[in-house]
Formats: structure tokens, C-alpha cells, sequence
């Protein structure tokens, strides 16, 4: 199997990959936390999903929880990169708790149509994946007015109060062909569907589907660093094999099974919004170790987006 799998191999790395500006913001917010503060600093849920930035915080002395229950009285709490519902802002006022929210911009975008859609009167479809934070977050601003949508096959079904007061948002971090599919089923079945003023799946999202879909065209074999439960490294895999390749998400370089690349001799590397750049480093030191490398880069877009800290920690 090893010698199989050893010997010269070409890596396409794809550009853009790895942290997007939301993440960026979420982790600088709770490591200047960390530096000013005396842990523990909490966070509700994983500030951004993958394994490694937050097992970093941790040991840094992040305390991340699954309720604000969990959190003392009084002290200060984290909101992760996917957002909350109204619902978690009300309760950490209840509980006196020190807010520093680190929703991504682009997340707060789609609940700001949600509450605007749902203040009109209309039902609004939110196309995306049951159980995901994000969406759990803007299911929550208009509860008894949203209706979650995961697929087009599921649109025959629904049942609205108006059919000409009707309206979608999307979650940020999907495959952006599949959600035009369900948009576009809603459309057929509801001609009067409003849709929000610009793209809900961000830039990010759209830019590394793109790269991955060039790199895959090219490669044998596509690894893409990220965690299980990251929406958006999850989609990267499925794109990548929607053209051809075969492609895998790999939470680190030891998840990587040799098997995979014997024969392989292009290798074709991407990471999620939520994956730093180290895991991609260490993959390509791993083949380099079976081998020599010839690291090139496929570059489909050059991103300058860059958010504003909350001024919580926006001064040092
Ligand atoms: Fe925000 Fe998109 Fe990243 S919604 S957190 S910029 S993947």
C-alpha cells in the first residue's frame, strides 16, 4: 500500500481557500478576549466549527458551552460566528450576561431579512439544513413565520397561509447550484416567491465552491481540510465529486487514508472557511514525506473583504 502510494506528485492548491473574513473577525474577537481577560472567557457553541481552532482556544482558557446556562451569572459570553435567535440575545440579558457577538456580518445580513419578510406578512422559506447552528439562529427570528426548506423535492409539500405573500433566504454556507435548485422549485410553485436583496450564501462560501470546482476538474483525488460539522467544507466536498473527482474532508492530516492516493498523482487540496491554513501546510508536508511535490495553485478570485471588530474589543 505504501509503495503505492509513494512517489512524485502534483499538488493544486486552491485559492481562495481556508479562513474567511467571518471567521477571521469570530477568532481575533475571543483571542483579544483572551489577552485581556483572565479566562475563562465563554463562548456559546464552537465559535467557528473546526476542531483545532477551538481546541486552541481552549487550552488558551475558552470555556465553550452549549447553553448560557452554563455560564455564570454576570459573566462575559461569546456568540459564535453562525448567530442566535432572539430568543439566546433574551435570555443572556436575563442572565446579565456581557454580549460580545461575533456573528458574521454576513449571517446577521439574512436575519435582518428575515425579520423584514416576516414584518410584511410573508412565510418565508429558509433553505437549509435542519439542525445547522446558523440556521437554527434565523429560524429564530421569525419562529411561527419560517418554514425550512432542505430540498426541492420537499416543496411539493408545502403548505402556505398566502401563496402571494411568500418569500426565501438562504443559510450563507451552501452548494450554491443546489440551493438555486430549491429556490428555483419555489419559484415554479409560488410565481410571487420574493427573494432577498442580494446573495445569501457569501462570498466566501461562493469563491472556494468555485476554486475546488477548477481544481477537481484537474485532479485524481481531492482532500478537503475541515471539520464533520462545518457546512461549508462539507459542500466543498460534495462539489468537487459533482466533478468527477473523488474527494474527501479530512478534521487533520492523520484522517488521510492512504488508499486514497495510490495512483493518485495529482492531488487536488482546498480548506473550509472555518480550517486554518496549518492544516493545509501539514497535508502538503505529509505528501511531501511519500514523495517529491510540485505545489501550484489554482487562484479563481483574490478576496479583500474584511469586517469591522465589535467595539467590545475593537481597542486594545
Ligand atoms: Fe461569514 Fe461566509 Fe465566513 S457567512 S463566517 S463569510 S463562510
Amino acid at each position: 500500500r505504501w509503495a503505492a502510494a509513494t512517489g512524485d506528485r502534483k499538488v493544486l492548491l486552491a485559492g481562495p481557500r481556508s479562513f474567511c473574513a467571518g471567521v477571521e473577525r469570530a477568532v481575533e474577537i475571543v483571542e483579544r478576549l483572551l489577552r485581556r481577560h483572565d479566562p475563562p472567557i465563554y463562548v456559546r457553541k464552537q465559535i467557528v466549527h473546526n476542531s483545532r481552532v477551538v481546541g486552541e482556544l481552549e487550552q488558551r482558557g475558552a470555556v465553550f458551552v452549549d447553553e448560557l446556562d452554563e455560564v455564570p451569572e454576570n459573566a462575559t459570553v461569546v456568540f459564535s460566528a453562525h448567530g442566535v435567535s432572539p430568543a439566546v440575545r433574551d435570555a443572556a440579558k436575563q442572565r446579565n450576561l456581557d454580549v460580545v457577538d461575533a456573528t458574521c456580518p454576513l449571517v446577521s445580513k439574512v436575519h435582518g431579512e428575515a425579520r423584514r419578510f416576516a414584518r410584511d406578512g410573508d412565510t418565508v422559506f429558509l433553505i437549509g439544513h435542519a439542525g445547522h447552528e446558523e440556521v437554527e439562529g434565523t429560524l429564530g427570528e421569525a419562529p411561527e413565520r419560517t418554514v425550512l426548506v432542505q430540498s426541492a423535492d420537499e416543496v411539493a409539500d408545502i403548505e402556505v397561509e398566502n401563496p402571494e405573500r411568500v418569500s426565501y433566504l438562504m443559510q450563507t454556507t451552501l452548494a450554491l447550484d443546489e440551493a438555486e435548485g430549491v429556490a428555483k422549485a419555489l419559484r415554479e410553485r409560488f410565481p410571487a416567491l420574493r427573494g432577498p436583496g442580494s446573495e445569501d450564501i457569501c462570498y466566501a462560501t461562493t469563491n472556494r465552491q468555485d476554486a475546488v470546482r477548477v481544481v477537481a476538474r484537474e485532479s485524481d483525488v481531492v482532500l478537503v481540510a475541515g471539520s464533520a460539522n462545518s457546512s461549508n467544507s462539507r459542500r466543498l466536498v460534495e462539489v468537487a465529486q459533482r466533478e468527477g473527482a473523488e474527494a474527501h474532508l479530512v478534521d487533520n492530516v492523520h484522517e488521510i487514508d492512504i488508499d486514497w492516493l495510490a495512483g493518485a498523482r495529482t492531488v487536488g487540496l482546498s480548506a473550509g472557511a472555518s480550517a486554518p491554513t496549518v492544516l493545509v501546510d501539514e497535508i502538503v508536508d505529509a505528501l511531501s514525506g511519500l514523495g517529491a511535490v510540485d505545489v501550484s495553485e489554482r487562484t479563481t478570485a483574490t478576496e479583500t473583504v474584511n469586517f469591522s471588530l465589535p467595539k467590545e474589543v475593537r481597542h486594545r
